[in-house]
């Protein structure tokens, strides 16, 4: 995710796109920069860091004069934010400027064959790639700037909103959107761009949506020109008058960024596997692990290093891992590992997971297996952190920047992640069946669809949450894969509505845990076809002989645990490999719901921290 602007009309540039900038941070702030056209040329100024750093660097390095420019914050995907790698991009005659939201996926192949044909590429983003094709086209086609980026954009793979302007036409836009959200605002004798209205609400509530697969041509003194890029045919632009106000843009229209962050899985879900995970061809390729497969094949254990919800990331891929490719794995709080002496030798591979990459107990877990000359390989969503940089190889997750405090969309691209890297082992060991591999790829691929089916009962959570808000303790059990997602749902809970909750693996229920079931004791109990279903059934009933309240994760159209637990919440039927994927969907809606009703600050719980950078 990043986050871009754009304005063209009567008044200054430069402090509407700055303002607009600081309000889409939320997108993204590790770099930012503005290109402004002065009447003369386009003054680019850029760099790593927050837009309040690019405000005190413009202030001292461009005229910030002009009615028309474009600006960005960056959330890295493709190089380490550094102030080269930031945006606006130069082509290479210096004449268009871009800006851009997404992924450009065969980047790599463009670029070579650009390469071939003498450009020179000064960044290691995609981006720079695309604004080197548009300029390509022009100089080879002879055709004006919308139909460049047109032709351009015909021959590219991948996810954008982009906003391109040239030197020649200072009057002139052009945009255009897949995949990343992309808006028009209309002023009088002006117009604004940006990825959604925060930037322009306070001066006009007209706005155009870009469709995906859509283009626009902006030019002051006439209409918003839309054509479908595919075809070139043109679109009757759809003008809406907003209602919003500011802080419920920033949230997508959501109440809280928590809710807005569980609502995106599905996207980033599919962000995190674009381009790495082509189910029909059978491929599973991340580009990190490729380096290093040897290494991972010859590993005498995997040890993951984690802390909190990564944590939980860690022990899905522990069962995944040791299931699918057969490689032991050891999953470890990196608090209690850096300072127990572990063994550790050049045979490990160290698995670091991080949303944040900022860790301190993380980062030094992972200085400590370098030392002793383990790979260290890094699962991080913040590219360019510490724990990325520190690490030998890794790969990112692209969850994009998540703002509230209890993590959600991390956790399911984290698990993402790891299932490619489990599949891929599995792989090239030999552990795993053609059929079954096969099949695990296209699940994997549903798997957005089934988040999205997940996220639909969030009506009938609700009513859930309001029998058990005033509950004092809740129980979570899982076996399996599903109990580290016992333990997420229970660790959800407690950080947002500070009831306590504990997670159990649903057997070891017995050693302990069930003296507390009385008629006021809700369980939460992970009971979705599996291979220990029978066995789960038989825990539900050891509960419900001792009158505890059964709220029971199932599977569609399941009846059994249907007839036996006191409340169900339906997720889609998935390969048990890939259960958790849609199983904390619910858990996730069941905290937030509780956490409201409670009216707790649920983006900021109290005495929580998004990144914990002290020991
Ligand atoms: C804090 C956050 C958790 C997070 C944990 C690990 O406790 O509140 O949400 O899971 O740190 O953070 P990391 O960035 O390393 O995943």
């Amino acid at each position: 995710m990043c986050g871009i602007v754009g304005y063209i009309g009567e008044k200054d540039a430069y402090p509407i796109i700055l303002k607009g900038l600081k309000r889409l941070e939320y997108r993204g702030y590790d770099s930012a920069g503005v290109a402004i056209y002065n009447g003369n040329e386009i003054e680019v100024c850029k760099t790593q860091g927050k837009v309040s750093t690019l405000e005190e660097k413009a202030a001292r390095e461009i005229s910030r004069v002009g009615t028309f420019g474009i600006g960005h914050t960056r959330w890295a995907t493709h190089g380490e934010p550094n102030d080269i790698n930031s945006h606006p991009h130069v082509s290479n005659n210096g004449e268009l400027v871009i800006i851009h939201n997404g992924i450009i996926e065969n980047y790599g192949s463009l670029k070579t064959e650009l390469k071939k044909r003498g450009y020179t590429f000064y960044s290691d983003t995609d981006t720079e790639v695309l604004v080197n094709l548009i300029e390509d086209v022009q100089k080879n086609e002879g055709v004006k700037l919308g139909k460049a980026v047109q032709i351009a954009l015909n021959q590219v793979v991948g996810a954008y909103a982009i906003a391109v302007i040239d030197k020649k036409k200072p009057n002139e836009i052009v945009v255009a959107k897949l995949g990343s959200p992309l808006a028009i605002g209309i002023g009088e004798n002006e117009y604004f761009i940006a990825s959604d209205a925060s930037p322009f609400i306070e001066y006009t509530n007209k706005s155009i949506y870009l469709e995906d697969g859509e283009m626009g041509i902006i030019r002051l003194g006439r209409e918003v020109r839309l054509r479908k890029i595919i075809d070139d045919k043109p679109i009757v632009p759809y003008v809406q008058e907003l209602q919003l106000n500011l802080e419920q843009i920033e949230k997508g229209g959501f109440d809280h960024f928590m809710i807005k962050e569980i609502y995106e899985q599905p996207e980033v879900i599919i962000d995190t596997y674009r381009g790495r995970l082509l189910a029909k061809e059978g491929i599973v390729r991340l580009g990190g692990l490729e380096d290093h497969i040897e290494k991972f094949l010859n590993a005498q254990r995997i040890i993951i290093v984690a802390c909190g919800t990564s944590w939980h990331a860690g022990l899905v891929a522990e069962y995944i891992f040791e299931e699918l490719s057969r490689i032991p794995v050891e999953v470890e709080y990196a608090s209690e590992f850096r300072y127990r002496n572990p063994i550790i030798t050049e045979k490990d591979v160290v698995i670091a997971i991080s949303q944040s990459g900022e860790t301190a107990d993380t980062l030094a877990a992972i200085k400590l297996a370098k030392s002793k000359g383990a790979l260290v390989f890094g699962v991080c969503n913040v590219v360019g952190s510490s724990i990325s940089r520190e690490s030998h190889a890794g790969s990112y997750t692209h969850a994009g920047p998540e703002i509230g405090v209890a993590s959600t969309k991390a956790f399911t691209t984290q698990i993402t992640v790891l299932t490619m890297i489990g599949l891929r082992l599995a792989q090239a060991k030999g552990t795993i069946s053609k059929s079954e591999f096969m099949r695990c790829l296209s699940e994997l691929e549903m798997i957005p669809e089934k988040v999205e089916i997940a996220l639909k009962t969030e009506d009938k959570i609700k009513e859930i949450a309001a029998v058990f808000m005033n509950a004092k303790n809740f129980l979570y059990l899982g076996r399996g894969y599903n109990f580290p997602v016992a333990l997420e749902g229970a660790l959800k809970l407690k950080e947002i509505s500070y009831i306590h909750a504990e997670g159990y693996p649903a057997a070891e229920m017995k050693h302990g845990p069930i003296a507390l079931i009385d008629e006021q004791m809700p369980v939460v109990v992970i009971a979705v076809e599996s291979e220990h279903y029978d066995k789960v059934v038989s825990n539900i009933q050891e509960i419900k002989a001792r009158k505890g309240k059964i709220i029971a994760v199932v599977s569609e159209g399941d009846t059994t645990v249907g007839e036996m637990a006191d409340y169900v919440m339906e997720v889609p039927k998935t390969p048990e490999v890939l259960t958790p994927l849609v199983t904390t969907i619910p858990l996730q809606l069941l905290a937030y719901h509780i956490a409201v009703m409670l009216g707790r600050n649920v983006d900021q719980p109290r005495n929580l921290a998004k990144s914990v950078t002290v020991e």
